[in-house]
């Protein structure tokens, strides 16, 4: 099956050979071909140029783009996508008063997800799973992570774990698993939490691993959920399974967690709507993937995550929905791109590579994903009709998708 793009308006973040990963003034530039064709072999991308110089052969279908501009699919780097229910209550809650901590210690928040979850079969948590992602992948997202952490206990966790397995065999979108059993302390160890962390260590670890479900381990650390001694704990338990640690941390308050992530290798350390001059250092010379979260701080209007900072710190970023319940119903990563550019002062192009190659690094998907590169992932979102890709940020609140490829699939 080969399927010829012609008369592209613009192909971007085209690269050859494809970085890993951008840091600082590298995430400026976006390279860029001008009326251009692409050329997708079943799965993969096979080649491109100008159409100065159109491809030859025969091909199964051709797809005339003019006006349009083609970019790889996004890569959304940090999901709870599987989860049960809603938690609109809580969002009336907010807007009548209540913090998002006040909402939590009543026993709402990720506990009340927790709950619903529980009660929740397998086949209706796929059902309602399945029903979100494929609304992402209309989005534009070809690859995403999805994270445990609403089972909270060992039968529950699981259940999460093996919907997002399962997601991932149905649906031609590139999936990757994270283990989040310490995302909150169950009520019935309220008053234990080393015993809940005995739980996680010494008995849902070693399922989760029997099991393959999981690539990643990651926990909350942060007050009222779990210190840094916690996260050095979980950290080091997840490492003997090869699970490598991506983590929740500095969303409200900046404990020390960024430098405990980098000193375990964390691929990525998320959220950061708090950063201190110390986190910054930590994360210097590191292969740390620092993510930024702005749906998250627009739903609960707790600050952007200083990204604007942290480029000019020479670092890299990255940009994921979180779609979550509670703190980010959305997981719309075009809505992403642009509030990064709105709040965060990211420009177009630093945007767009935080939310496609970076977002790729974050997920340890970069050599399939994230770039416009011969041999990597035949998904690729075909715009609107639209005057430049600054357009894709500015009309925020716009569709300007048309049509997008999944692995040489148009869904
Ligand atoms: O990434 N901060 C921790 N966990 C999720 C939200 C959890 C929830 O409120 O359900 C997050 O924002
Ligand atoms: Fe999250």
């Amino acid at each position: 099956m080969k399927l010829l793009l012609i008369n592209i308006k613009e192909l971007l973040q085209v690269r050859e050979p494809a970085p890993a990963k951008l840091s600082g003034t590298d995430m400026r530039t976006l390279p860029t071909i001008q009326n251009a064709w692409l050329l997708l072999n079943n799965k993969v991308i096979e080649d491109y140029g100008t159409m100065d110089h159109p491809p030859v052969g025969n091909f199964s279908q051709i797809i005339d783009c003019t006006g349009r501009l083609v970019l790889p699919t996004w890569c959304d780097s940090h999901s709870h996508i599987v989860f049960a229910g809603n938690r609109e209550q809580e969002f009336v809650d907010r807007i009548n008063g209540l913090s998002y901590q006040e909402i939590a210690e009543k026993g709402g928040g990720i506990l009340n997800s927790a709950q619903k979850l529980q009660e929740t079969s397998e086949k209706e948590l796929f059902d309602q799973s399945a029903l979100r992602l494929e609304e992402v992948m209309y989005q534009g997202t070809g690859a995403l992570e999805i994270k445990s952490g609403y089972g909270l206990t060992p039968e529950a966790e699981l259940k999460m774990l093996r919907v997002a397995k399962k997601l991932a065999k149905k649906f031609p979108i590139a999936i990757k698993t994270t283990f989040l059993g310490a995302h909150a302390l169950p009520t019935k160890y309220k008053n234990d939490k080393d015993g809940y962390l005995d739980l996680i260590c010494e008995e849902m670890l070693p399922q989760v691993a029997a099991e393959g479900l999981a690539d990643y381990i990651d926990i909350f650390c942060e007050e009222g959920y779990f210190s840094v001694a916690d996260t050095h704990r979980i950290l080091t338990e997840g490492k003997k399974y090869s699970l490598i640690p991506k983590i929740h941390v500095n969303q409200f308050n900046a404990i020390g967690g960024v430098a405990a992530g980098v000193e375990h290798k964390a691929l990525s350390v998320d959220h950061l709507e708090l950063i201190t001059d110390q986190d910054i250092e930590a994360l210097k010379g590191s292969d740390t993937m620092p993510v930024a979260l702005p749906g998250c701080s627009y739903f609960l209007s707790i600050p952007y995550t200083p990204g604007r900072r942290i480029i000019d710190a020479g670092l890299p970023l990255a940009l994921a929905t979180d779609f979550n319940p509670g703190s980010s119903p959305s997981g719309n990563m075009n809505f992403v791109v642009a509030t990064a550019c709105i709040k965060m002062k990211l420009t177009p192009e630093e945007a767009i590579n935080a939310a496609t190659l970076n977002g790729a690094y974050a997920m340890g998907l970069e050599k399939t994903h994230g770039s416009i590169t011969r041999g990597k992932a035949a998904s690729v979102i075909i715009t609107e009709e639209i005057p430049s890709y600054g357009y894709l940020p500015y009309a925020f609140g716009s569709n300007c998708i048309n049509q997008v490829i999944l692995n040489g699939r148009i869904i």
